[in-house]
């Protein structure tokens, strides 16, 4: 989220020419993101991106689920900032796409190490570094520390993305001024809100319908119907998204920036328990909000279910909203019931927040990678579970 120019080292060492890539404002970018700790598989996956029509290549060295780590990768890549940035420098040598880097601030609150993997990286021709603002080991329990992230922003020339807890548009903007970043990027709020981009673009906020929320919800069944086929096989590839990403979607709430502007400056909102309806905001109780809308904010993985197959089997937006009225109407209050009653199929930790943690303060979020395990089933313990040992 912002303009940016990417930088490209031509060579290795200090006395690099640097190929600039830039953004234009408004423009998009795509980049392909790999986890690996080889040049040469960094290398190979440098092709294949830019044979995808990828403008850079991220390497993850951030991510902190046991997949990963027990095989040297993502937030492993951490305990050794030597042998990362000389992966990195090797890299970017040979590949044809600038190479940004995604880490977190270290392992864990003893080992901090971002302030020597950032410089290793620079002198490593990364092209841009993301700061997730936590360490592998806290997982989403606190906020992010952006003090930190900003204090790494202004101590190096390269630019860096800042990430953690951007919800809004206007805490994407508050935390980009504030830190000192090139960019910010949103992860949950980007699972959330997929318009966030479009109303940091705008600078201004968008506080969709329930109708609304259909019709984009129903974009991406498009995408999904476009991508993995309209039938019975491509139904089979989308469920290993799409019914789980509800378990994000339904934390969806009205934020105007009028209403929540300053607490957002005291606490992140992400981090922050929200009930299902705001005085705040004119909601006057669940017995106000329609059906539709109910079900949608409803966190039971049953729910989403539902959801996913009326808004997959609908011929039109219209008949999906009729079709979760429906659903709403007929089942969301013994799912609200069974998810009071703690009996919510998957992460019953999680509780009724736009984030998780939130007070309460539960570690796991859903799955990185998305998807459900290919198991065929909803998301589980067990996904957590393989969060907390990562
Ligand atoms: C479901 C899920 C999947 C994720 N997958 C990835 C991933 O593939 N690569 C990555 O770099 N980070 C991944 N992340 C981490 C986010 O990019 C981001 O660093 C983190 O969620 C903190 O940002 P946020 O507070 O805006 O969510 C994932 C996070 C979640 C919740």
């Amino acid at each position: 989220m912002s303009e940016m120019a990417f930088t490209k080292p031509l060579l290795k060492g200090d006395r690099v020419e640097r190929a600039r890539l830039y953004k234009a404002p408004g423009e998009q970018m795509f980049g392909f993101q790999v986890a690996c700790k080889t040049i040469s598989d960094g290398i190979a996956a440098s092709k294949l991106a830019k044979e995808g029509g990828a403008q850079f290549l991220d390497i993850n060295c951030g991510c902190p689920i046991y997949e990963a780590t027990r095989r040297g990768m993502g937030s492993a890549m951490l305990r050794k900032p030597r042998a990362l940035a000389k992966m990195v420098a090797g890299i970017a040598a040979d590949s044809e796409l600038p190479v940004t880097v995604k880490i977190r601030l270290g392992e864990n609150d003893k080992k901090i190490v971002v302030d020597t993997v950032v410089d290793y990286l620079h002198r490593a021709g990364a092209a841009a570094v993301t700061v997730h603002g936590r360490t592998a080991e806290q997982r989403y329990k606190k906020a992010a520390d952006w003090a930190k992230v900003g204090e790494v922003a202004r101590s190096t020339a390269m630019p860096i993305i800042g990430n953690g807890d951007i919800l809004t548009h206007y805490e994407a903007h508050a935390r980009r001024v504030e830190s000192g970043c090139t960019a910010v990027m949103a992860g949950r709020g980007a699972l959330i809100k997929p318009w966030i981009f479009q109303e940091y673009k705008e600078g201004r906020e968008w506080l969709p319908t329930t109708d609304e929320r259909v019709g984009v919800y129903r974009l991406l069944v498009s995408y999904m119907k476009e991508h993995f086929g309209d039938d019975e096989r491509g139904r089979k590839k989308a469920w290993y998204f799409f019914p789980w990403h509800f378990d994000f979607l339904n934390r969806y709430r009205p934020l105007p920036e009028a209403v929540y502007g300053a607490a957002s400056r005291e606490h992140p909102l992400i981090m922050t328990r929200m009930d299902l309806t705001d005085a705040r905001v004119g909601e006057a109780g669940p017995e106000g909000l329609g059906w539709a809308e109910r079900l949608l904010r409803c966190e039971h993985p049953d729910a989403h279910e539902a959801i996913a197959a009326a808004l997959w089997d609908a011929g039109s937006d219209a008949d999906a909203v009729t079709a979760l009225e429906r659903i709403g109407r007929e089942g969301v209050e013994a799912w609200e019931e069974a998810v009071r009653a703690g009996g919510r199929g998957g992460d019953a930790a999680r509780g009724g927040g736009l984030g998780v943690g939130g007070p309460a303060g539960a570690e796991g979020e859903g799955r990185e990678g998305g998807g459900r395990g290919g198991r065929g089933g909803r998301g589980s313990r067990n996904d957590d579970a393989e969060l907390e040992r990562g």
